[in-house]
Parts: structure tokens; C-alpha cells; sequence
């Protein structure tokens, strides 16, 4: 007789890259699915006020609809002298098309002049198993530069020198990006508690 005894898991996230990611991390012992692997077509509302919700609002969403176990995650970065602007709304600041050089003109428009640079990005991650909620978080702190530097990654990467580093996150490989970040942070955290249960 065959036991099927991988622990089921959806990742609530429409973004294939992180998935595929995840899903090489996590290893053996979970499957991880998708929302297309469920059967969930819906673009699950991110309507909330703060990361945690958000994150807490999508892995909750598939719990309670679908029954499954499942993780969700948000990211902003949150800048001190902007009162932790842009935050939650760090994919739309400058707008609904979701533009990052619009977005990052914003931000150097609203610091132009201002001296403390600092800021951080965050991820929080909810965990919803067996209708028990775990937040993980991933931060890290560095400073707005006054101009962008570098072409990879995406979003703010431009503008946001890492603590301790002379180079900010675009003129990072991925790797190097990856030691580092907050999702990544965030990530190890939740694989830890994962694989260690
Ligand atoms: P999400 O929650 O991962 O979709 O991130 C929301 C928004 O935060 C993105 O659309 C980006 O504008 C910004 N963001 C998240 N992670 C990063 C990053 O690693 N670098 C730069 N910007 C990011």
C-alpha cells in the first residue's frame, strides 16, 4: 500500500520566480502548490493597512475557501523619515501601474533635502497550519541614496544601500542579494520552523 506522507502546502503568491525559489529551499519532505495547482483563479485582495494583515489576509484566504495549509508573504520599505512611507503601498506609491522609477522618483522627491536617510525594508510571512497563525519577519536596514546606482533586481533595489555594504542592492547579483534580504531572512525563518518540526 502507498502512504502519501509529504505535507501539503500552497504558497499564496501569483509571482513564479519566488515560488520556484521556495519550492527548491523547502525540499523533500513538503509539496508545495501553487495557486493554480488548487484551482484558485481569484486575485486575493490585498486591502489591509499593515504587512501582517496582508500576509495574514491571503494565507488565511486559502485556509478557510480551500482547507489547505498555507503561507503567504508582504514587503515594504519603510523609510524613517517619511513615517515609514511607502510600506504597505510600496508597489503602488506613485500609482496603480505599479512603476518602480516612478515609484523611486517619488521617494527622492519627498527626501530631497532631508539628511536621515534611513530606512528598511520588511517582509512578514503568516503561516496558517491547522488553523494555528505564525508571523515571521525579515529586515533589513540601510540607507536612501540621492540618486539610483545599478540595474538588477527590481523595485527600490536602486536607491537602497544595505548596511554595511558599498553596493546597493541593483549592483548585487542575486546571490549576493540573497545573503542578505529581508525575504530572504524572512524565508530561512519560516523553512527553519518547517523542517525542524
Ligand atoms: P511584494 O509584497 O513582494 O509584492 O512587494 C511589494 C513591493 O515592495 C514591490 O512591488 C516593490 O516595489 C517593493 N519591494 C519588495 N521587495 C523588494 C526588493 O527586494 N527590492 C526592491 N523593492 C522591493
Amino acid at each position: 500500500m502507498f502512504f502519501y506522507t509529504k505535507m501539503l502546502l500552497v504558497f499564496a503568491t501569483n509571482n513564479r520566480n519566488k515560488f520556484n525559489e521556495i519550492r527548491d529551499l523547502l525540499g523533500g519532505d513538503f509539496k508545495l502548490l501553487s495557486l493554480d495547482d488548487i484551482g484558485c483563479p481569484d486575485e486575493i485582495p490585498e486591502i489591509h493597512t499593515t504587512l501582517e494583515a496582508n500576509a495574514s489576509g491571503k494565507a488565511w484566504y486559502i485556509f478557510q475557501r480551500y482547507g489547505y495549509n498555507a503561507f503567504a508573504d508582504d514587503t515594504g520599505l519603510e523609510i524613517d523619515a517619511l513615517n515609514g512611507e511607502p510600506g504597505v503601498y510600496s508597489a503602488r506609491y506613485a500609482g496603480n501601474t505599479k512603476n518602480s522609477e516612478k515609484n523611486m522618483n517619488k521617494v527622492l522627491r519627498k527626501l530631497h533635502g532631508i539628511t536621515n536617510r534611513k530606512a528598511q525594508f520588511r517582509t512578514v510571512i503568516s503561516l496558517v497550519q491547522e488553523g494555528k497563525e505564525i508571523i515571521f519577519e525579515g529586515i533589513v536596514k540601510g540607507t536612501i541614496l540621492n540618486t539610483k546606482r545599478g540595474k538588477s533586481g527590481f523595485g527600490y533595489d536602486p536607491i537602497f544601500l544595505p548596511e554595511g555594504s558599498d553596493k546597493t542592492f541593483a549592483e548585487m547579483n542575486l546571490s549576493e542579494k540573497n545573503r542578505i534580504s529581508h525575504r530572504a531572512v524572512a524565508f530561512r525563518k519560516l523553512i527553519e520552523y518547517l523542517t525542524e518540526k
